[in-house]
C-alpha cells in the first residue's frame, strides 16, 4: 500500500503547486525497487495474495459494498485499474481541481463513456456549438441512433441562447447534460459555465435529476481554466493535446467528484475504454513540464497573434487576448480563463484558395489537425476537423473558408513569425 507521505499537499501549513506535486504525488519509490520514476507496470492482470483478498477487491471494483475506513481499492485487472494510471489519475486531477480523475484511450473515449453513462434512450442533451467535428459526429449522428437527441446553441449566442435552447429541449425530453465546449474549436466562442450551473440547478429545482453540466476543457485546460471551480460537474480534455503535449500520444481524461464518476467508471470498465499503462507513463512524463510548455507556447502565441493582426493579408484573428472591451465574452474570459492560451484562428483576405495557398507555402510551421504539442501546427477547420459539418452550419457556426487554425507550440516566436510572412507574402 503506498505510503501516504507520498500523497502528501503541504509543506507544513503550505500548499504545494501543482507544477511541484508532478514530480512525484502518489507514488511510492519503496514499493518499485527505490526506483525514482514509477516503472510501466505492463501487465493485464494482478495476483492476489488470498482468494479472500480477490473477493474484497471485486467487491469495490464493482461497487457491492461502501469503501471500509482506510481501504484502498485493491489492483485487479489493467481494464478496471493499474498503478500508472492510479497515478496519473490521482496527478491530473490535482491540475483540475478535482476531487478524483478518470483516464481514458482518447479524448472522445472520454467525451462518449461520460455522455453514454449520463444519457438514456428518449433524453436529450443540450450542447454549444461549435463543438470538436468527432463530437458533432457522436451528438448529431451516433447518439440519435440509440433515442438520444441534442439541441445545440451557438456560443456567441449568450445566455439567452443556451436558455431558448433548454426550453425547447425540456419540450422534448429529460435533459440528460449540457454539454459545453468552451472555448470553442476552432472558434474560441466562450460559453459561461456559471449560468449553466444555475439552469441545471433550476430546471432540477421544479422536479427530477439535475443535468450534468459537463465542459471540454481541451483548449485551455488544465492550466487556464478550472471549469469545475465555475459550477461544471465534470470536466473532459482531449490529454492528446496540451497535458501529452508533444504530439506522440493519444488520451483522454475527465475529472469530478468521486460520485459522479462512479457511473462513468463502471461504463469504461464494460466499454474498455480506458488508457493504457504505456501511454499513461507518457502522460506523467509530460505533466512534469506541462507548465512550463504551456507557458512559452502562450507567449509565443500572443507574439504571433500580434503579428498578424497587423498583417494586410490577414483578415481578422480570433485570439483571446484580444477580446475587445465591449464584447459579451470579455466578461466570461476575464471570469473564468486565466490566460489566452496558444491556439486560435485567423481569417485571411479571400476564401478557400487563399488560406490554402498559406497553408502549402509554410516551411516552419507542418499542415496538420491537433493542438497542444510543442511544435506549430497549422490547418483548415472547414476541409479538415469540421468537414463532417455541412456548409451552411459551418458558416453559421463561424467556420469559414477563410479560416486557419494554429496551435503555437514552443519554438522561437520570432521563426515562426517569419514563416508566416513568407507564407502571406503568396
Ligand atoms: C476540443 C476537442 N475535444 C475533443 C477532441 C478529441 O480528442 P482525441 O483526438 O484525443 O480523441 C479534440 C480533438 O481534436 C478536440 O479538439
Amino acid at each position: 500500500m503506498t505510503d501516504q507521505r507520498w500523497r502528501k499537499r503541504f509543506l507544513g501549513n503550505r500548499p504545494l503547486a501543482p507544477e511541484t506535486l508532478m514530480m512525484g504525488y502518489g507514488y511510492d519509490p519503496f514499493l518499485s525497487e527505490r526506483s525514482l520514476k514509477p516503472p510501466v507496470f505492463h501487465t493485464s492482470t494482478f495476483v492476489f495474495r488470498t482468494a479472500q483478498d480477490g473477493k474484497a477487491f471485486f467487491e469495490l471494483a464493482y461497487g457491492l459494498r461502501q469503501k471500509r475506513p482506510n481501504e484502498e481499492p485493491g489492483l485487479i485487472y489493467s481494464r478496471i485499474n493499474n498503478p500508472d494510471l492510479e497515478m496519473l489519475e490521482d496527478r491530473l486531477a490535482i491540475w483540475d481541481e478535482a476531487e478524483a480523475n478518470l483516464t481514458f484511450a482518447s479524448g472522445m473515449a472520454a467525451i462518449s463513456t461520460s455522455l453514454w453513462a449520463h444519457a438514456r434512450p428518449g433524453s436529450v442533451i443540450v450542447h454549444s456549438g461549435p463543438v470538436y467535428g468527432g463530437t458533432d459526429f457522436l451528438l448529431e449522428r451516433i447518439l440519435p441512433q440509440f433515442g438520444v437527441t441534442s439541441i445545440e446553441f451557438p456560443a456567441e449566442g449568450g445566455t439567452k441562447a443556451m436558455e431558448e435552447a433548454v426550453d425547447r429541449a425540456r419540450a422534448l425530453g429529460p435533459i440528460a447534460a449540457l454539454y459545453l465546449e468552451t472555448p470553442a474549436n476552432p472558434t474560441n466562442g466562450l460559453v459561461d459555465i456559471g449560468r449553466a450551473r444555475q439552469i441545471a440547478e433550476d430546471l432540477s429545482a421544479g422536479a427530477g435529476k439535475r443535468p450534468a453540466v459537463i465542459v471540454d476543457n481541451t483548449f485551455l485546460g488544465p492550466l487556464y481554466q478550472t471549469p469545475l471551480a465555475h459550477g461544471a460537474d465534470l470536466v473532459v480534455t482531449s490529454l492528446t493535446k496540451y497535458v501529452g503535449g508533444h504530439s506522440d500520444l493519444i488520451a483522454g481524461g475527465c475529472s469530478g467528484a468521486a460520485a459522479a464518476l462512479e457511473p462513468i467508471r463502471g461504463m469504461r470498465t464494460i466499454l474498455g475504454t480506458m488508457c493504457d499503462p504505456n501511454t499513461g507513463w507518457l502522460l506523467m512524463r509530460s505533466l512534469e513540464t506541462l507548465k512550463l510548455r504551456m507557458t512559452a507556447a502562450a507567449e509565443g502565441a500572443r507574439e504571433v497573434a500580434e503579428f498578424l493582426r497587423g498583417h494586410p493579408a490577414v483578415a481578422s484573428v480570433w485570439y483571446l487576448g484580444f477580446l475587445p472591451e465591449r464584447h459579451p465574452d470579455r466578461p466570461i474570459f476575464e471570469r473564468q480563463c486565466k490566460g489566452a492560451g496558444s491556439t486560435f484562428g485567423f481569417e485571411v483576405k479571400g476564401g478557400e484558395a487563399e488560406a490554402f495557398a498559406v497553408l502549402d507555402k509554410l516551411e516552419v510551421i507542418k499542415l496538420a489537425v491537433s493542438l497542444g504539442g510543442t511544435e506549430t501546427l497549422a490547418s483548415h477547420p472547414a476541409a479538415m476537423t469540421h468537414s463532417d459539418v455541412p456548409p451552411d452550419e459551418q458558416m453559421r457556426l463561424g467556420i469559414t473558408p477563410a479560416l486557419i487554425r494554429l496551435s503555437v507550440g514552443i519554438e522561437n516566436p520570432d521563426d515562426l513569425i517569419a514563416d508566416l510572412d513568407q507564407a502571406l507574402r503568396g
